[in-house]
């Protein structure tokens, strides 16, 4: 009998050394995924014992400044698709963006990540400009989140003082990527993913959980291919319909609990992983975040981006913190943060994986970065 015939949600604590020879599988997922009640709770409890004890109590706290909605693609679930003409884009020029990042100085976040649509006006030298100014001014982490480049470029941003990059899967099933991705496949998305690490950036992906079609089984082989990928950090976050796209009507999961329970298993498998608190788990539950650093997460992304941009940047509806600005959120932050006990990292909070300093050891010189210029 294998070991996931026997792993009932009960044992889950144990299991962490036999996961090592019998990892657990899509059927045993499956049902980890319908866990009710007693399971359900013991799901969280393990998840939240397994955070404590591999990535500690700490929250590490990134500030986000979505600096362009300007986006290239037409990704069938996202508010800010291209075709999406009910949308008022905005680009921040580099000063602004440069600026804000002393910002979250001020706030005392020790990363930033700089996310957008897929801009291409910002070219490889405006970004590596950006990156370099930022880190002139004094130690910050810095994140990416800027999509698909070309793979050369991911050697001139770590060579710029790219820290990490994050830039989802979205889905492990190549035919339904292909389907919510006109312009795009999950080979080269993949692809990409290898070359950021190549770079000796740290890597951070993850999927969507709930996507039409996908089912309990599709969130199953998500959980398992994140795991797979071996990622310094995993976000995912709900589906969350979005008005304006092809996906407008589709459903949403009907057991809420769902999006939840696969936060927990993803800390299960991924114990030394960084896992934010998505913001989007705030659109479906009042304190959805909160409740998901009780429940295997412990990272939270307060939002930088000045008040007057933030409508703009509704990839779902009823996205939190809209008519705040950087200043409300930073106080809101803390007062999270201490409502649950933890407390704020003050470190940078880079990779916990322990194979990561072999790969720092191993980040090729910048002189190759240049080289594909
Ligand atoms: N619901 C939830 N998340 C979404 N994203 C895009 N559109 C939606 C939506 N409708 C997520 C994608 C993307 C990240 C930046 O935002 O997973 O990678
Ligand atoms: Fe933005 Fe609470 S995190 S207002």
């Amino acid at each position: 009998m294998s070991n996931q015939d026997t792993m009932p949600v009960s044992k889950l604590t144990q299991t962490f050394d036999d996961w090592a020879i019998a990892p657990p599988d899509v059927d045993c997922l499956v049902r980890w995924l319908a866990a009710d009640g007693d399971d359900k709770e013991m799901l969280y409890r393990a998840a939240d014992q397994a955070r404590a004890r591999f990535v500690g109590e700490d929250i590490h706290l990134r500030g986000i400044i979505e600096f362009s909605n300007i986006c290239r693609l037409n990704c069938n679930y996202c508010g800010i698709r291209a075709k999406n003409t009910a949308v008022e884009r905005y680009r921040l020029d580099k000063e602004e963006i440069i600026e804000l990042a002393f910002r979250a100085r001020v706030y005392g976040y020790p990363t930033i990540v700089l996310q957008s649509g897929e801009d291409t006006t910002y070219s490889c030298d405006d970004i590596c400009y950006i990156l370099e100014e930022i880190k002139k001014d004094g130690p910050l982490a810095i994140t990416l989140s800027i999509g698909e480049r070309p793979h050369e470029e991911y050697y001139r941003y770590s060579g710029s003082g790219c820290d990490r990059y994050l830039m989802r899967f979205e889905t492990s099933d190549p035919e339904l990527f292909s389907k919510l991705h006109p312009d795009d496949n999950l080979e080269k998305r993949l692809g990409c993913l290898e070359a950021i690490r190549a770079a000796g950036i740290q890597l951070g992906s993850g999927f969507l959980i709930g996507l039409p079609g996908a089912g309990l089984e599709g969130i199953a082989r998500d959980l398992l291919f994140a795991t797979k990928l071996q990622l310094d950090m995993i976000g995912c976050g709900p589906f969350i319909p979005s008005p304006g796209t092809p996906l407008a009507d589709a459903p949403m999961l009907e057991d809420r609990d769902v999006y939840y329970k696969a936060i927990a298993i993803l800390r299960l498998l991924n114990p030394y992983a960084h896992i934010p608190a998505t913001t989007a788990f705030d659109a479906i539950f009042k304190d959805g975040r909160n409740r998901v650093l009780t429940r295997g997460a412990n990272v939270f992304m307060p939002n930088i981006t000045p008040q007057r941009y933030r409508p703009g940047y509704q990839l779902y509806p009823n996205k939190p913190c809209i008519d705040e600005d950087g200043d409300q959120c930073a106080l809101c932050t803390r007062g999270r943060v201490h409502s649950i006990g933890r407390k704020i990292a003050a470190d940078a909070g880079h990779s916990m994986r322990p194979d990561w300093i072999d790969r720092v050891a191993a980040k090729p010189a910048p002189s190759l970065s240049s080289a594909g210029a």
